[in-house]
């Protein structure tokens, strides 16, 4: 794992859009896998900026996002679909059909199935961002997935349901269930960064990087990922122990390059 810390959430987001940007040059027709939740929305208010200022394209970019609620039409202002436009697809040159989804109003058991399959037709994710929740969990994949999983339905823990509540109204239906790509699905993803920001994720972050393999921290398994790039703010990172490590192996890496 590549680890960086760096002093805010806006360097967290510059850092992470630099690695989008030099993957889109690098490869126009990237396949993108995408997030949700607060962390990344600045991550995509600057792939915005820089997209406007015409330094990257996304006609031949395809997406996945991670996850999405069960029973929530796309047009609903909490659905993950309804997100992503506001946040970051009503202002690029994506392709609307480039877009992925589970398709969560249909048979959902064959639509996880399905989304693999399409996955797999685009030959699998170049850069995949992710958050963390405060439980370690990536995408959907609570606390106990299998560490082999591929894209299912999954029951959101108590846990999340409330860490996310903040999003619905008082009285609003929240859905519990989600069809979530698996952990095996993100394993497979060439190239991972990871963003967390504050001291509520700094459990997770050091459960995460500097404790034990294990199902029970789901971001765990990324471990055992050849090309992982973590990057988090001071507060994320102030459980870590080994920190004065990470910082050196940061620079000498960045003297490297
Ligand atoms: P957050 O969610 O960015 O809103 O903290 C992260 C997650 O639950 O994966």
């Amino acid at each position: 794992m590549k680890i960086i810390i760096t002093n805010n959430s806006h360097s967290v987001a510059e850092i992470a859009c630099d690695n989008v940007v030099a993957q889109l040059k690098a490869k126009p027709f990237s396949v993108l896998g995408l997030a949700t939740g607060s962390t990344p929305i600045t991550l995509y208010e600057k792939l915005i900026e820089r997209h406007k200022k015409g330094e990257v394209h996304f006609k031949e970019v395809h997406t996945f996002n991670l996850d999405e609620y069960i029973g929530l039409e796309e047009t609903h202002p909490q659905s993950y679909r309804f997100f992503m436009d506001r946040y970051l697809f009503n202002h690029i040159d994506i392709q609307r059909d480039n877009i992925h989804f589970p398709e969560v109003m249909s048979d959902v058991l064959s639509a996880a199935k399905d989304y693999e399959a399409i996955l797999s037709d685009v030959n699998g994710i170049d850069l995949q961002i992710l958050g963390i929740g405060q439980n370690g969990h990536i995408g959907f994949n609570e606390p106990y997935s299998s560490l082999g999983s591929r894209t299912r339905v999954k029951t959101l823990t108590r846990n999340t349901v409330e860490a996310n509540r903040r999003f619905f109204d008082e009285d609003e239906y929240q859905p519990h269930l989600a069809i979530t790509m698996g952990l095996g699905t993100i394993m497979d993803a060439r190239h991972v960064v990871l963003l967390a920001t504050g001291e509520s994720k700094a459990p997770a972050i050091r459960d995460m990087v500097e404790g034990a393999l294990t199902a029970s921290c789901p971001a765990s398994v990324l471990q055992m990922h050849a090309k992982v790039t973590v990057v988090i703010d001071e507060a994320a990172a102030a459980l870590l122990s080994d920190r004065d490590y990470f910082d050196w192996a940061h620079k000498e890496q960045l003297r490297l390059e």
